[in-house]
């Protein structure tokens, strides 16, 4: 698979959590702006994030070095603890970090900049009801 091909093969799958999802089709003019809630069992909503390449509310202003990174900082099973991050998240992390490799994810990065870039801010947390 050339290098756009494995980035659009892996980027399906954050688009199933990534975008918005009308009645199982994902609109076009939405595609990875974020804003699938995961409600967890404390009452802390979890939003998926924006990652279409919008400067202000996407990642446009991530580098490739820290998009990366924080796939990387979770390969470590340690990291799946709530401690590491201050909340449990939904993103599949460590999944990703022990099966994507980097150059792969790097590929993600380069397809995810070719997209549309959609302004959506995400509020990623919203703590409720958390001691
Ligand atoms: C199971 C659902 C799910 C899948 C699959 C998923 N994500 Fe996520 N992602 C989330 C959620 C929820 C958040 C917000 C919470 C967080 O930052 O951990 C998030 C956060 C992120 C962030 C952080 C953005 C920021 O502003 O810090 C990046 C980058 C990201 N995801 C990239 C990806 C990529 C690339 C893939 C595919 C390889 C992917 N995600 C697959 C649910 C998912």
């Amino acid at each position: 698979m050339d290098r756009t091909a494995t980035g659009k093969y892996y980027s399906v799958a954050c688009m199933i959590c990534h975008s918005t999802n009308v009645k199982g089709e994902f609109p076009p003019d939405k595609l990875f702006s974020g804003g699938m809630e995961f409600p967890m069992p404390d009452g802390t909503i979890i939003t998926s994030a924006n990652i279409s390449p919008d400067m202000g509310t996407g990642i446009g202003n991530m580098s490739k070095g820290l998009f990366i990174s924080k796939f990387k900082a979770c390969s470590d099973p340690a990291s799946l603890d709530v401690k590491f991050w201050g909340y449990n998240t939904p993103m599949a992390w460590n999944f990703i970090a022990k099966t994507v490799r980097a150059e792969d994810l790097e590929a993600v990065y380069d397809y995810l900049m070719t997209q549309k870039p959609v302004n959506h801010k995400v509020e990623k947390i919203t703590l409720q009801g958390v001691k």
